[in-house]
């Protein structure tokens, strides 16, 4: 300090390095700061179609009201044409991290299109469905920091197992009748 006040009284300019950096963290903040506000005018399109179609899942499959609550929390927002958006959601990045799971994960199976798959698709669907879930591969574990709701517990996965197993079979017995 002392040496600080000897310099400015005999007019030497004393260049910190501390003031520096300082500096230099303040403007990268000022611009990520713009960057993130100016990044929220540009929401990607929202997945939200009607929920209950003709072809969805429940309408088309055997499922319980308890397998339908797992369902639509932990997996219809990325595997249905009806995303829920909490506030949070529709902030840059998550907007466009959920833009973008949707958009993949639709691909790869879509409930609100069930009624649409053939039988084969249907059960190797529900196969796939079956080890995703048992193996903790699903749902995603980014999506279950946003959405802890969607975290299924052990018994829960068993559940969703069975009832994969049950409505293959459900299938499978269909047309011999
Ligand atoms: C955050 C979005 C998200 C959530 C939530 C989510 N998934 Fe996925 N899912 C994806 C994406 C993206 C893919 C495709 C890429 C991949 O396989 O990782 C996918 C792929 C799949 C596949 C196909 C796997 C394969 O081998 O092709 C199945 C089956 C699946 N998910 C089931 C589920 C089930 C069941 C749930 C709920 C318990 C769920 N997912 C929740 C995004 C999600």
């Amino acid at each position: 300090m002392q040496l600080d006040q000897d310099c400015k009284q005999k007019g030497i300019k004393v260049i910190s390095s501390y003031n520096f950096v300082k500096k230099t963290i303040l403007i990268i903040l000022a611009l990520l700061l713009i960057f993130f506000a100016g990044a929220q005018f540009f929401q990607p399109d929202k997945n939200e179609g009607e929920r209950n179609i003709e072809t969805g899942l429940f309408q088309t499959a055997v499922v319980n009201d308890q397998i339908k609550a797992l369902l639509t929390t932990s997996c219809y927002d990325c595997h249905s044409n009806s995303t829920n958006y909490p506030w949070y959601s529709k902030v840059f990045p998550v907007s466009w991290y959920l833009y973008d799971h949707v958009k993949v994960g639709k691909e790869a199976l879509n409930f609100s299109e069930w009624g649409t798959y053939t039988d084969n698709e249907k059960i190797s669907q529900l196969v796939d469905i079956g080890e995703t879930v048992s193996d903790g591969e699903m749902p995603l574990r980014s999506f279950l920091i946003i959405h802890k709701e969607a975290k299924l517990s052990n018994d829960e996965i068993q559940k969703i197992v069975n009832w994969t197993e049950q409505e293959g079979m459900r299938i499978m017995e269909v047309p011999t009748q």
